[in-house]
């Protein structure tokens, strides 16, 4: 099938795609910092394929160190590019580190791909380059508003770097992934999302406080221009994303990045979700509300038609399985129970 090399394959949307890659029968080479995971789902990724890629433990930022692990383990059939720090409302109060970690990363992903002939890259790009769409469902057509993050703006930046390089480099295809919220975790519950420190993203913030690990979750902003006041977005299992990457590995684009929408297609707001978490799993959530986050958009959900179209691909699974997982997930987790910061 071929060899693929995954930056921050380690990760969350990382791990679930390998899992993915290595059923497909593809080899895999991950090399991830461990900067956002602690090494637990490379093991979740061998009990569920009974496969062990090649790991290396090192920052693509560091050209030397990424540049002799692409030596010794190329030739390439592809590159998919995940390593990179995420959480929204952390890039507006450290602005600079965005910049510096996000940015260098896709540079030397950039060099070892001319570098080593790779001819495919799939980037893990965000809906957060939209900023606030006018139209929603929002196309890829939609054009890209400012920013609203740095964390938002480092994708974007990435993405147009993409296309410079691509304009000079024809041997290279390159499709982009717009990712709306990944939430879930592997049916197995052998690999799911791992927090370092205290959650930035709803969902594991929610099944924490499930657990009872935290005493309440805070809903940022209930007065927005929304029917029920809070936030809406598009919420899809991460099991589902992980595929849209094999669909594209498997896709060449004719023109050179092709961006697809990853998502539903169903807007749902955070009150909603909270409220679909307790009836699929029938746990009561104590909830404060908060002040808006900075960084945050109002409300931004996917048209994936194009995808639908041209890749072959499709969100599967309904949101109350991709809640229950997560929660699965967060009760296979005794032995972080005591270790929360
Ligand atoms: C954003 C990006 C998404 C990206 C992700 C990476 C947008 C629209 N989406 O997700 O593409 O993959 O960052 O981290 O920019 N919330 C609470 N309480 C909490 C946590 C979150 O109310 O404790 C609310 C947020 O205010 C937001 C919603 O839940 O309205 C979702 O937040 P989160 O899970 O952090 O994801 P986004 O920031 O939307």
């Amino acid at each position: 099938m071929g060899k693929i090399l995954v930056t921050g394959g380690a990760g969350y949307i990382g791990s679930h795609t390998v899992v993915v890659l290595l059923e497909a029968g593809y080899d895999v080479c991950i090399v991830d910092d461990l900067s956002a995971s602690d090494g637990q789902l490379l093991n979740g990724i061998n009990i569920i394929t009974g496969k062990k890629p090649v790991f290396a433990k090192l920052n693509i930022c560091d050209y030397t160190s990424f540049n002799l692990f692409c030596r010794q383990h190329a030739p390439f059939d592809g590159v998919i590019h995940f390593a990179a720090y995420k959480s929204v409302n952390e890039s507006v109060e450290k602005p600079l580190d965005y910049y510096n970690n996000n940015l260098m990363g896709m540079i030397n992903v950039l060099q070892m791909m001319n570098e080593y002939d790779i001819p495919r890259l799939v980037f893990s790009s965000s809906c957060s380059v939209y900023g606030q769409p006018k139209i929603l469902p929002v196309t890829e057509l939609e054009p890209l508003g400012s920013p609203q993050s740095p964390y938002a703006n480092t994708k974007k930046i990435c993405e147009d770097m993409i296309a410079d390089v691509c304009r000079v480099s024809p041997q290279i295809h390159a499709t982009i992934l717009r990712y709306f919220n990944p939430i879930g975790a592997h049916p197995s519950a052998q690999i799911g999302e791992l927090p370092t420190g205290v959650p930035n993203n709803l969902v594991p913030y929610l099944t924490q406080t499930a657990a009872g690990q935290r005493p309440f979750l805070s809903v940022f902003g209930n007065d927005y221009d929304t029917p029920d006041g809070s936030c809406i977005r598009d919420f899809i299992h991460v099991d589902d994303l992980a595929h849209a990457h094999l669909s594209a590995l498997r896709f060449t684009p004719t023109h050179s990045p092709e961006v697809f929408n990853i998502g539903t297609g169903n807007g749902i707001s955070v009150f909603e979700l909270l409220h679909a978490f307790e009836e699929a799993t029938g746990v009561k959530i104590p909830v404060r509300l908060s002040p808006r986050r900075h960084g945050d958009v109002e409300q931004v959900w996917a048209n994936p038609n194009k995808a639908k179209k041209m890749l072959g691909w499709e969100a599967k699974y309904a949101l109350h399985d991709a809640l229950l997982s997560a929660w699965n997930w967060q009760k296979s987790l005794d032995s972080f129970e005591n270790k929360l910061p």
